[in-house]
């Protein structure tokens, strides 16, 4: 398994590491060196198209073991390969892409928002990171048949913030986001043995329960372990749409022009928010496996078994695909198609087949929702550092977006 830590420079970088080797080459693709190991640096369409051939790029024994570790667990959907990633993919697919099954997670998640606020009015002000983060940890948890009270929301949002937020560093964050999917990873464990034992009783179709049924390709149920590590590949990264509101409320800091438009409720405008907001700031920094045979793309040979890893962060902000790229404009969206491959935040492609995320229309759909609220919400923000350092990856507003909350309009 490779390391993550020669990424001196990527650490040092962050964002800024494959762009500015493109630029500073001239190229599209680009040699470069992660965790010792040759990798090779893609992004475009073209890029994107080439690195979801399975013949291109295989994922399991791919990705490092303090990501595993923290950020997706061991044994993930995300280090599968073949028939085996199919018929895993094929239950979150399920879970997660439904009409019905997005709209009632959107409703949980609102009408939590909704009974959120009057406590909010009543402090002196409020870090709309964390509070979001509980706002849908508590609603997404709920919504996948995970039994919870309501004084287990706070410390679960917290642990779940913290798996996001320490994949990449090997300071305190990365042991606080170890020592998070341990405790989470044990409770989840114990619960799919009690929901297998019938202890617990689960509603029937949940997540929970179609997980802990659920068969591999060679017809094995998945380890109570394995199944606590899928049922957080959805509650942790529901909960990570809290970082994309922070960034909402940072943008309608910087352009409040914007506030008026959003709050009107427009469905086509919020969700062209919703993709400017993941199209604009930092969060996946790029995608990657191994090749599995020596490969060429760009006029750039990649050796057998180099990582090739898609640069997300510089294919959102790509001149040839954005026009004024570093400008925030939510209005690009209103009429445009977005290709298969253009648009990146969370993969390219077509998620039922290949490891893009199943999780895309929840995290517009929420998002939406959600910014909507945040723009209806009479608050002032105080002066504060809204900073967001390029190097830190996963990149934040550094004050998580202190607002003061005037009344519950
Ligand atoms: C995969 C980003 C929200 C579940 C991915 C990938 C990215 C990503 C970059 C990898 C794509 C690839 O390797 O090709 C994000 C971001 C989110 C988000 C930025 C916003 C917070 C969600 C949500 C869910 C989810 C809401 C579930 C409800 C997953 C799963 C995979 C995945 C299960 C693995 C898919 C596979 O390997 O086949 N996500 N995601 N994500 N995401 Fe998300």
């Amino acid at each position: 398994m490779p390391r993550l830590e020669n990424g001196l420079t990527l650490l040092a970088k962050g964002y800024a590491w494959l762009p500015d080797v493109r630029r500073r080459t001239g190229r599209r693709a680009v040699g470069v060196r992660l965790g010792g190991l040759p990798a090779v640096g893609i992004e475009g369409p073209e890029a994107a198209r080439f690195l979801y051939d399975e013949d291109h790029v295989r994922r399991s024994h791919a990705i490092p073991e303090p990501v595993q570790g923290t950020l997706f667990g061991k044994g993930a959907v995300h280090t599968l390969d073949g028939e085996v990633h199919r018929v895993r993919k094929a239950m979150f697919v399920s879970l997660l892409m439904r009409e019905d099954g997005i709209a009632s997670l959107v409703q949980r998640t609102t009408s939590a928002w909704d009974d959120a606020v009057p406590e909010w009015t009543r402090r002196p002000f409020v870090v709309l990171m964390g509070e979001s983060a509980q706002v849908i940890a508590g609603a997404v948890t709920r919504w996948t048949g995970i039994p919870l009270r309501d004084d287990e929301v706070p410390s679960l949002a917290r642990d779940l913030v913290a798996m996001v937020d320490g994949f990449a560093t090997g300071g305190p964050r990365h042991v606080r986001a170890r020592r998070a999917r341990g405790r989470r990873q044990r409770w989840l464990t114990e619960l799919v043995h009690d929901v297998r034992s019938g202890v617990t009783r689960v509603p029937e179709g949940s997540a929970v329960d179609v997980v802990s049924k659920h068969r591999d390709a060679d017809g094995t149920q998945l380890s109570a372990r394995v199944a606590a590590v899928e049922l957080l590949n959805i509650i942790r990264p529901t909960t990570a749409v809290a970082w994309f509101m922070a960034f909402s409320g940072h943008a309608l800091i910087r352009w409040p022009q914007y506030r008026e438009r959003l709050a009107g409720g427009d469905p086509a405008f919020a969700e062209a928010w919703a993709h400017e907001v993941r199209r604009f700031y930092p969060f996946a920094p790029f995608i990657g496996g191994r090749a599995p045979q020596q490969l060429e793309f760009g006029g750039e040979k990649i050796p057998k078994n180099a990582m090739v890893l898609l640069d997300l962060y510089g294919q959102n902000h790509d001149p040839e695909l954005w026009d004024s790229p570093y400008a925030f404009r939510p209005e690009r969206f209103l009429d445009r198609e977005i290709g298969e491959f253009e648009l990146v935040p969370q993969g390219g492609g077509d998620p039922r087949t290949n490891h893009r995320c199943p999780g895309e229309q929840i995290t517009v759909a929420l998002l939406s929702a959600l910014a909507v609220r945040l723009a209806r919400l009479d608050w002032e923000a105080p002066e504060q550092d809204l900073t967001i350092a390029l190097h830190r990856i996963p990149a934040r507003p550094r004050s998580g977006v202190v607002l003061r909350v005037n009344s519950t309009v």
